[in-house]
């Protein structure tokens, strides 16, 4: 563990609902927030699309079409200025423990930009070489794996964190994936997950990644010693060469049986760690080339987001008007609509970075905030989502900000598919914001329902790290303001330890202690 104890101190933490423009803010709501149409603004304004187009390396994004304006862009920047965002956002970058409630520093930004890692005070608390080094050899391995013909299946097995990121990543890229090699994520607990995978397996042929931070988390633990067991039962020898572990517990890697271990650090967190050696299922299937280039676009964000002045930063812009939107308007959900196929994990991992992140309901100082914070994040890729629940989002009751991302350019060839790919994406952004008025109820759309649209050139490696680091500072910007700690999570643990009772209680039927509900479910499914 990295020791803390000589770093300056945190900046002050001045909670945005406790600063002038919060109140302002509010005054602003009630005077033209709340009934502003965007639809007007865009009729009556002429510059309102240049003002509202913001863009980030590999990323441009037309806000337009959302529920602010001049003014309360300019209140809502009062209110990040007020908060503090810049001290915090600079106190990440110099490696101060902002993880508080553990005393962790939170630097996944040092695993994407030796020089950046150099040049701030970081460098003094980190080992830049050991970062440097282990990057390095984690690479070399993967391209001895992507050489080596005989591995022609990889399985990571991990959860979260450990999952969620290398599996979006490997299927966004899947353009880059080397042809002779099959990535499989099995995370869930629930056998069928494993078995389904092992069924198309041998073991001669397969490497098992055991991609865990603390080499504790149960479904991990349970996945690993059943792929084991099945390698020696299917006759695999050579559990060295066919398993390696991606952790920062090097030791329980050990006690497992595991020869090969790429290394973290307690200052990557498991949602911040794909850029660490948990890529290591992305640098299999991209190769190291492609991979630095991931963290070279990831980089590109970094400086956007410690560098550009708040009023013309993208991640910031973005976060304020989810502060906005919540707070203000009251929305209490955010829809991601990929139209890339290859980014139909998107939604999956952004819940974890945004609900894990910031689904706390006390500030750092561990008071109960009286303001709501992270909304719910859902989505599906387009133009899928439109048969399913786009209904709900035209004509329901509630309002939800949807967020669209398109790439200019497709990986595939295949003649007029991305065109009328692109045409919806941009047909429904209209629909949402024009609506129409229909013969009855039935048939309105009421429009002015706000929506994001994020253009990318096309998926490669480096735009994919862009945008994802472009959430994770977008993530940074709401949690600061509203005062939390963004890299805890605590609240996984209390379902964690009672599984751990209830298991036993399954085989035995003991109900003793038990609430009158938990308990009948045990009797119902105990056998
Ligand atoms: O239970 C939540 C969590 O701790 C996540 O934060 C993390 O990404 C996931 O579990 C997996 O943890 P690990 O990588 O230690 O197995």
């Amino acid at each position: 563990m990295t020791d803390t104890s000589a770093l300056p101190n945190l900046p002050a933490t001045t909670r945005c609902d406790q600063t002038v423009a919060w109140q302002a803010l509010h005054t602003h709501f009630a005077a033209q927030g709340r009934d502003f149409d965007a639809r007007q603004a865009l009729t009556q304004d002429a510059g309102r699309v240049e003002a509202f187009r913001q863009t980030a390396p590999y990323i441009s994004a037309d806000l337009s079409k959302n529920r602010i304006d001049a003014q309360t862009e300019q209140l809502l920047l009062e209110l990040a200025e007020q908060s503090g965002l810049a001290a915090w956002r600079d106190a990440m970058f110099a490696g101060l423990p902002i993880n508080n409630t553990e005393q962790r520093q939170v630097l996944h930004v040092a695993l994407r930009s030796q020089a950046l890692a150099q040049e701030c005070a970081w460098g003094a608390a980190i080992d830049v070489e050991e970062v440097r080094q282990t990057r390095a050899a984690m690479l070399a391995y993967a391209e001895r794996v992507r050489a080596d013909d005989s591995i022609t299946d990889i399985v990571n097995i991990g959860i979260g964190g450990s999952d969620l990121g290398p599996q979006m990543a490997v299927l966004a890229l899947e353009a880059y994936r080397h042809p002779g090699k099959r990535l499989h994520f099995v995370s869930n607990i629930d056998g069928h997950e494993l078995a389904g995978v092992l069924a198309g397996l041998k073991p001669q042929n397969t490497l098992f990644l055991v991609a865990s931070k603390t080499f504790t988390t149960i479904e991990t633990m349970t996945n690993a010693r059943s792929a084991r067991a099945w390698f020696e039962a299917e006759g695999g020898t050579d559990v060295a060469r066919h398993f390696a572990a991606l952790t920062t517990n090097v030791k329980a890697a050990a006690e497992f049986g595991i020869t090969t271990t790429f290394g973290f650090w307690d200052w990557v967190g498991g949602r911040y760690s794909l850029w660490s050696s948990i890529g290591l299922p992305i640098a299999i299937a991209i190769g190291a080339e492609h991979f630095d280039a991931f963290l070279g676009g990831a980089a590109a964000m970094d400086e956007h987001f410690r560098t550009a002045p708040l009023a013309q930063n993208l991640p910031v812009r973005l976060g304020l008007l989810d502060v906005w939107y919540r707070n203000f308007h009251g929305y209490t959900s955010r829809c991601v609509a990929p139209y890339h196929q290859g980014l139909r994990r998107l939604p999956a991992y952004l819940q974890q970075l945004e609900m894990e992140s910031n689904g706390k309901r006390v500030d750092r100082q561990g008071q109960a905030l009286p303001i709501g914070t992270s909304p719910v994040v859902w989505g599906e890729p387009g133009t899928n989502g439109q048969h399913a629940f786009f209904q709900m989002l035209h004509q329901g009751t509630d309002v939800v900000p949807v967020e669209f991302i398109v790439t200019r350019e497709a990986a595939h060839t295949l003649p007029g598919h991305h065109a009328k790919l692109l045409a919806n994406a941009i047909a429904q952004a209209q629909a949402f914001l024009q609506g129409q008025q229909g013969a009855d109820g039935a048939r309105d759309f009421p429009g002015n329902r706000p929506s994001t649209f994020l253009v990318l050139e096309r998926l490669d490696p480096a735009s994919l790290g862009a945008l994802i680091a472009l959430y994770e500072h977008r993530v940074f910007t709401s949690g600061a303001l509203w005062g939390i700690n963004s890299f805890d999570q605590f609240g996984v643990e209390l379902g964690k330890v009672l599984a751990k009772d209830i298991e036993p209680r399954l085989a035995s039927g003991d109900v003793q202690g038990l609430d009158a509900s938990t308990a009948a479910l045990v009797r119902q499914l105990q056998g």
